[in-house]
C-alpha cells in the first residue's frame, strides 16, 4: 500500500511539473485552431470532366509548358477530384480542425457567368464537404486562388472594370451553394501575387510587366470586387448563415536593416507599399498615405495628369472600411529594408522606385530549396505586431505558413523543424504581446503543383507519387509531428 501511495504521489508531482512546464511555455489555447491549406488548381485533377471549362492555368500550362519549371501541367495533379475522401481521411489522421481549400470557378460556372451552373461541379464540393463534416473538420474556403475561367481572361480579367461584378456574382453564387456548410470564407488568396505578380514584376500569370501601373489598376479591381462580395455577404447571407468573411494576404516581415531613423523608416515604408496596400483599404478605408503621397509626386513629376494609383469613391471607401471578419496571414519568411537617396523620376515608373528603399535576405540566413523562402521564425513577432498595431487589433488567422524541399525524402526534418520553430514564435508572441492569433494552417497537406516550379518544389506534409496513376499519399515525419502538435494542442520537441 505504501508503494502504491507513493507512487501515486510521485506521478501526480511529475505530471503537475510537467503541466506547468507545457503551461509556461509551449500550450496554446483549446480554441487554437490548426488545420491544413491546398488548393483548387493545385490538387484536383480532372481538368476538362463533368463539365469543367478551362481555367487559365490550364490554359497556360497547355500552351506555354516552357515556362513551367518540369513541363508539366495539372491535368491530374493528385487527383483530389476522385480522391478527396482520401485526403480527408489523411487530415483526420492528422487530427486538424479545419481545412482550408478553394472553388474552381470553371467548374462551378462553366462560362464564367451564373447563367449556367455546373451541378457535377457543385455536387464534388458539397461531397467534399460532407465528407468534412462526418470527420469534424471545418472547411475554410477561398474563393479565388490565382486562376481564373479562360473566357474571363479572354475579357482582360481582372484589369476589366466589369471583373468586379463578375466576381461578385461568382461568390454570391457560392454563398448561396454552400453557405450552409461553409462559415468561413476568404474572397481572394494572395492578392498581390495576383497584381504584382501578373501585372507588375511579371513573374506570375499572365507574365504581363507593368511596374506601377497595371498592377495599381489590378489592386483597384481587386479590391472593390472584394468589398462587393463582403457586403453581399452582409445583406443577403449573414443574418442567415452565421459566417465570417474575409481575404488572404500574404506578408513578408519586413524589418529595418540598421537601427538607424532612416532605415526604420524604410522598413515602415516598405510594409505599407506590401501589405499595407491591400490591408490598409480593408480595415482602414484607403491606400496608406504614404503610397498616396509618394505615387502622386512621382506621377506629377512624369508629367502625368493623374497619380498612377487609383483612388476610391467614398461609397467604396464606406465599403472597403471594416470589410473582414479576421485577417487572414499567409506568411513564410521577411526580409531587410535600408534607406536609399530618393531615385531621380523616371518612365516607365518601378514599384521599386515608387517606395524608395532597398530590401533583401542577407546571405547567411537559413535556405531551402526555394530562393525567396529563407527559414526567419523570429521575425513572426514583429510581423504580429505590426499587423496588431496597423489594424484595430484584429483576429489573426495563419492562413498558410509552410517549407518546400525538392528531394522528395519522408525524413522532412527541416519542415519539422520549421514548423515548430514558427509556430513557437507565434506563441510566444501570444502570450508575451497579448496578440490574438486565433489558428494556424499548414501548406500544405499533400505535395502538389506548386505554380511555374511545377512538381519540383513540394509542400506536403504527405508525399505523392506523381509517376504512378494513382497518385499515392505516403505520409513524412512532418506529418507525425504534426499529428503531435493537433491532438495535445502543444509544442513537442
Ligand atoms: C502561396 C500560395 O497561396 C500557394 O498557392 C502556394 O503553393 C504556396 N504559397 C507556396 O508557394
Amino acid at each position: 500500500l505504501k508503494f502504491t501511495i507513493l507512487l501515486v504521489l510521485v506521478t501526480l508531482v511529475s505530471r503537475s511539473l510537467a503541466d506547468e512546464y507545457v503551461l509556461n511555455n509551449k500550450r496554446f489555447p483549446s480554441s487554437f485552431m490548426f488545420g491544413v491549406a491546398t488548393s483548387a488548381y493545385q490538387i484536383e485533377g480532372a481538368w476538362n470532366e463533368d463539365g469543367k471549362t478551362m481555367s487559365t492555368w490550364d490554359n497556360l500550362t497547355h500552351v506555354r509548358p516552357e515556362l513551367i519549371m518540369d513541363g508539366r501541367n495539372a491535368d491530374i495533379a493528385c487527383d483530389s477530384y476522385h480522391k478527396y475522401e482520401e485526403d480527408v481521411a489523411l487530415m483526420k489522421e492528422v487530427g486538424v480542425n479545419h481545412y482550408r481549400l478553394s472553388l474552381s470557378w470553371s467548374r462551378i460556372l462553366p462560362t464564367g457567368f451564373p447563367d449556367q451552373i455546373n451541378e457535377p461541379g457543385v455536387n464534388y464540393y458539397k461531397n467534399l464537404f460532407r465528407a468534412l463534416k462526418a470527420n469534424g473538420i471545418q472547411p475554410l474556403v477561398t474563393i479565388y486562388h490565382l486562376e481564373l475561367p479562360l473566357a474571363l481572361q479572354e475579357l482582360n480579367g481582372v484589369l476589366n472594370e466589369s471583373f468586379v461584378d463578375w466576381y461578385s456574382d461568382f461568390a454570391a453564387v457560392c454563398f448561396d451553394l454552400f453557405g450552409d456548410d461553409v462559415k468561413l470564407w476568404t474572397t481572394f488568396n494572395e492578392p498581390k501575387q495576383v497584381c504584382s505578380g501578373g501585372y507588375g514584376y511579371g513573374y506570375f500569370f499572365p507574365y504581363i510587366k507593368s511596374e506601377g501601373l497595371l498592377e495599381y489598376q489590378c489592386t483597384h479591381n481587386l479590391l472593390r470586387a472584394h468589398a462587393k462580395a463582403y457586403r453581399i455577404y452582409d445583406e443577403k447571407f449573414r443574418a442567415r448563415q452565421g459566417g465570417k468573411v474575409a481575404i488572404v494576404l500574404d506578408a513578408y516581415s519586413y524589418l529595418p536593416a540598421s537601427e538607424s531613423a532612416a532605415d526604420i523608416t524604410a522598413a515602415e515604408t516598405r510594409m505599407q507599399f506590401d501589405l499595407g496596400w491591400f490591408a490598409n483599404p480593408i480595415f482602414n478605408g484607403d491606400y496608406p498615405e504614404i503610397m498616396k503621397s509618394r505615387i502622386a509626386t512621382r506621377s506629377k513629376g512624369e508629367g502625368r495628369a493623374e497619380s498612377r494609383l487609383p483612388e476610391f469613391t467614398e461609397a467604396e471607401k464606406i465599403a472597403l472600411n471594416g470589410s473582414a471578419d479576421f485577417f487572414g496571414l499567409n506568411v513564410y519568411t521577411a526580409g531587410l529594408v535600408a534607406a536609399i537617396d530618393d531615385p531621380p523620376i523616371s518612365n516607365p515608373p518601378s514599384k521599386y522606385q515608387d517606395m524608395g528603399v532597398n530590401d533583401y535576405q542577407p546571405s547567411d540566413w537559413e535556405t531551402t530549396s526555394l530562393d525567396w523562402l529563407k527559414v526567419t521564425p523570429w521575425s513572426m513577432r514583429h510581423l504580429l505586431n505590426w499587423i496588431n498595431d496597423h489594424y484595430h487589433q484584429p483576429d489573426i488567422l495563419i492562413t498558410e505558413n509552410g517549407v518546400c524541399d525538392n528531394t522528395g525524402t519522408l525524413q522532412d526534418v527541416q519542415r519539422v523543424s520549421y514548423i515548430q520553430r514558427y509556430l513557437s514564435n507565434i506563441r510566444d508572441t501570444m502570450e508575451l504581446d497579448g496578440i490574438n492569433v486565433i489558428g494556424y494552417t499548414v501548406w500544405s497537406i499533400i505535395d502538389n503543383f506548386e505554380w511555374a516550379q511545377g512538381y519540383t518544389q513540394k509542400f506536403g506534409l504527405h508525399h505523392v507519387d506523381f509517376d504512378s496513376p494513382n497518385r499515392t499519399r505516403t505520409p513524412k515525419l512532418s506529418a507525425q509531428y504534426y499529428k503531435n502538435v493537433c491532438h495535445t494542442k502543444c509544442l513537442l520537441d
